[in-house]
């Protein structure tokens, strides 16, 4: 199996149908996927390739120093056809082709978020010596089994930063890092930097009217974001949902979720998935919200 980096418009068409046929939940487009690597590439270590068996694109690899943690921790992950002949091999091959490349970038840790439905990962992994970190139960809700209302309280990021074009982005950006230093991570937080976060969120292809916070008497309480999916509309993933410490309890998030599955119902979204860390209250609040378990996203992780 030979490795190049994508460069052409046919290596990124082939890698993203890749990982569109892998990740089934949430295909996304070439626009997207070429928009996050060159916003990404800025101001981080981030590599994309494809692997090649028999001059054919069998595989789609990404390396990228994670931000998130302050020991030269890098996230990688493997896109392939989990249902051809050879993904067994392919999977370890472009595993220790993504390790190479973190090891040439000076990263100490290679980290992947193994989609547990193709359970062969977990074997391939542990015999190349990675171990497991922490569970990410992954869950579905169907928006048709839903009777949710929009609640007043809930905007748009879209609307926010109307409303607040001078320092509504700042505030954006606060919020979400005090939510997420409270996250469970395999590793202790570290704030992404305010012109990365700008930069992430102001790329054209994020859609801002999908991700919606909690505002009360001119206080940012919490959020939940939306991803719907590009190519099929009938599906989205859930981004970060988070409470300020003093508003917990107050069923800040449980508001901001049933706003949010109110919304993509009305705009014809019939699937919504999401992951959780399994001890996470969110896992249990969403499957009180209606949310049914499917299988496990595993963090594995090795020293490099
Ligand atoms: C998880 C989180 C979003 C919950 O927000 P919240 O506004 O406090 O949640 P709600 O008030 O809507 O809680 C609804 C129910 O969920 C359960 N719940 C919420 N937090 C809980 C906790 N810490 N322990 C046990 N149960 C909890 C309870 O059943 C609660 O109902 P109750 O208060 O009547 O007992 C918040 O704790 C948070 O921001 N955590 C840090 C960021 C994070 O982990 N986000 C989730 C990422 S997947």
């Amino acid at each position: 199996m030979i490795f190049k980096e994508i460069e052409t418009d046919l290596d990124w068409s082939e890698a993203v149908a890749l990982r569109n046929i892998y990740n089934w939940t949430h295909p996304g487009t070439v626009a997207e996927a070429r928009s996050f690597f060159e916003l990404s590439r800025q101001d981080r270590n981030d590599v994309r390739f494809v692997g090649l068996l028999d001059e054919e694109i069998v595989s789609y690899g990404s390396a990228m120093f994670n931000r998130n943690a302050n020991d030269g921790t890098y996230w990688f992950a493997v896109f392939l056809d989990p249902h051809s002949d050879h993904a067994v091999g392919t999977f370890e091959w472009t595993t220790q082709e993504c390790v190479k490349r973190i090891q040439g970038f000076g990263g100490t840790r290679a980290m992947i978020e193994s989609r547990g439905e193709y359970s062969w990962e977990k074997v391939a992994l542990e015999a190349i010596g990675f171990s497991l970190d922490m569970k990410l139960p992954f869950s579905c809700l169907e928006t048709r089994e839903t009777e949710f209302e929009l609640h007043p309280n809930v905007i748009s990021f879209r609307d926010f930063l109307d409303q607040n074009p001078d320092d509504g982005l700042h505030q954006l950006w606060r919020l979400e890092m005090d939510v997420a230093a409270d996250l469970p991570l395999p590793f202790p937080f570290v704030e992404t930097p305010f012109e990365s976060f700008s930069k992430s969120l102001l790329d054209p292809e994020v859609d801002l009217t999908s991700k919606f916070i909690y505002l009360e008497d001119g206080e940012l309480k919490g959020m939940s974001q939306l991803w719907p999916s590009k190519v099929n509309q009938t599906l989205a993933a859930t981004g970060l949902t988070g409470v300020r410490r003093q508003y917990r309890r107050q069923s800040v998030a449980t508001k901001t979720k049933q706003h949010a599955i109110a919304w993509a119902k009305a705009q014809g979204i019939e699937r919504i998935f999401t992951d959780n860390e399994e001890n996470n209250p969110m896992y249990q609040l969403n499957l009180q919200l209606g949310f049914r378990h499917m299988f496990d996203y595993e963090v594995y992780s090795k020293a490099c």
